[in-house]
């Protein structure tokens, strides 16, 4: 078959990927020039450079002949005269802080389509096409995307709505080997059409294959984000916060206890500093905006909202909380003109996506505690977090967590701290390869705070207490000799 998709971010990019490897012809259309330079490079590690998922770029460059990228909508046209299927996977963000969807990128590209879909076939439109929505969008969007295609007045096709599931940093994996895929329909040809697209997936051992109306679909997607996000919410609001509260209590030991229930089973009951990303809180906020619109109650909805917020604050504010100056002066720890490195951008591992990553609000709250310096470092979101801060002389870019934790880091500058091991560490991404940062801190001579907001050091908490360290990790109190 042949597909178009419009938008080349996460969901767009492995979409087609999957499907051009799963023998369709596919086209790949997105307005920014330089994501589309880096993807169609045919090279692996230039298109990951871009979108840092494992096997991507191996899929792209094994179906060089099955898919294009292009910012030349001429080409799109074109393509539209032979095409099956047009995949809509544009960002959806909130507006500002209101909870609603920011549709404007969703319309603005329906609208362009609708146009050009007037002219298929030398206007006379013959060849049957769905427009099938991927983005995470409001329950009713199936209708607007129905009217736009009206009103520009299209004829000759359905509206699907197939939500992605897909989780970053296992996009591949995960949607050549989805749980489930999702099609909403009204009409038995358009399931059909669907069906002939996801031929690999509709009788294969271990996938669900779900078929509903298109509102189900859309209400399912955000749904199932609600209902994970509250999880991770119960973990770090409830769980998580009961073991920093009483003494004695291991937070791995009560996940034992806990997960042994396959009723609560063990998924998100990992305790972190927050739960950040591009997808729960603004599909959290999106579901409260939408019941509320309707008259409904969305307390437990906004109050999971507000427990992923308050664990950030509650975590950032630990030291001064809880840390007192050793010896004869007990004042409160004091932020100002410290070094801190701060490990981890992304907002999770395996991604160098920063959206909503809680590095981003650290990093603002210790500008506004006007700390001397912060160290960061990430494997993978470095570029991404430099964009958004280019500006703080107080920022270091580091080369390595070593590079971060190290006494003379190049090149060395005038600030207090410049050239001295930091005083603070906070550890803020769940990066494998940072569960070796125990041994780095035990050869310092000095003895920074250890503020480990994923529980990632747990193995070496009580070696690094019995070294003078002391420890701030969600899910325990603080610890310290
Ligand atoms: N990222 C995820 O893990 C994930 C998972 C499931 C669902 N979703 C949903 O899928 C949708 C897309 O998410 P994403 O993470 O891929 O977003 P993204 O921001 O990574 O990608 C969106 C792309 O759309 C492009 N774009 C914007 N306006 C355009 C236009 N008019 N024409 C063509 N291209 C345009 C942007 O340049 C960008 O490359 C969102 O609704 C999101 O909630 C995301």
């Amino acid at each position: 078959m042949n597909i178009l998709y419009i938008g080349s971010g996460f969901v767009g990019a492995c979409s087609a990927a999957v499907s051009a490897d799963s023998g369709h012809q596919t086209l790949v259309y997105d307005v920014d020039k330089r994501k589309i330079e880096l993807l169609s490079s045919g090279d692996r590690d230039t298109i990951q450079s871009c979108l840092f998922e494992e096997g991507l770029g191996d899929l792209i460059i094994r179906n060089h002949d099955k898919i294009r990228f292009t910012t030349d909508y001429n080409q799109v046209v074109d393509f539209l005269t032979d095409c099956d299927a047009v995949f809509m996977c544009l960002p959806t963000p909130e507006i500002g802080e209101t909870g609603e969807s920011d549709l404007s990128f969703y319309f603005s590209a329906a609208e362009k389509l609708s146009h050009s879909l007037l002219k298929r076939n030398n206007s006379d439109q013959k060849q049957y096409i769905v427009i099938v929505n991927k983005s995470t969008v409001p329950v009713d969007m199936v209708d607007k995307t129905q009217e736009i295609m009206e009103k520009a007045g299209v004829k000759n096709f359905g509206v699907v709505s197939n939500p992605e599931f897909l989780v970053e940093g296992k996009a591949i994996q995960g949607s050549l080997h989805p749980d489930r895929v999702v099609v909403g329909a009204w009409q038995e040809k358009d399931f059909q059409i669907m069906r002939q697209i996801y031929q690999r997936f509709v009788n294969a051992a271990n996938i669900q294959y779900v078929e509903v109306n298109p509102k189900e679909a859309a209400a399912g997607k955000l749904l199932a984000n609600f209902t994970l996000f509250n999880k991770l919410a119960i973990c770090f609001d409830v769980i998580g916060r009961t073991c920093e509260t009483f003494s004695d209590l291991s937070f791995e030991n009560l996940r034992k206890i806990l997960i042994t229930d396959p009723r609560i089973g063990s998924w998100g009951l990992y305790d972190s500093l927050y739960a950040g990303g591009s997808c729960f809180i603004k599909d959290a906020r999106s579901l409260a905006h939408q019941l509320q619109t309707a008259g409904q109650n969305a307390t437990l909805v906004n109050e999971t909202y507000l427990a992923n917020r308050r664990q950030l604050e509650l975590f950032l504010g630990r030291a001064e909380k809880e840390v007192l100056r050793p010896a004869q002066d007990k004042t409160k720890f004091d932020w100002t003109g410290k070094t801190v490195a701060l490990l981890g951008l992304a907002f999770k591992q395996g991604t160098n996506d920063t959206r909503n990553s809680p590095s981003i609000d650290i990093v603002n709250f210790l500008l506004e505690k006007q700390v001397g310096e912060i160290r960061c470092y990430d494997p993978a979101a470095m570029e991404w977090f430099e964009k958004i801060f280019q500006e703080p002389k107080q920022i270091k870019y580091c080369k390595s967590e070593a590079e971060c934790l190290s006494r003379r880091i190049p090149p060395l500058t005038p600030l207090r701290g410049g050239n001295s091991e930091p005083d603070v560490v906070i550890i803020a991404t769940d990066w494998p390869q940072f569960r070796g940062v125990g041994d780095l801190l035990l050869k310092l001579k000095n003895r920074p705070l250890v503020m480990d907001g994923r529980r990632i050091l747990q193995h070496q908490y009580d070696d690094l207490i019995k070294n003078g360290f002391i420890v701030i990790a969600v899910g325990s109190p603080l610890k310290k000799l």
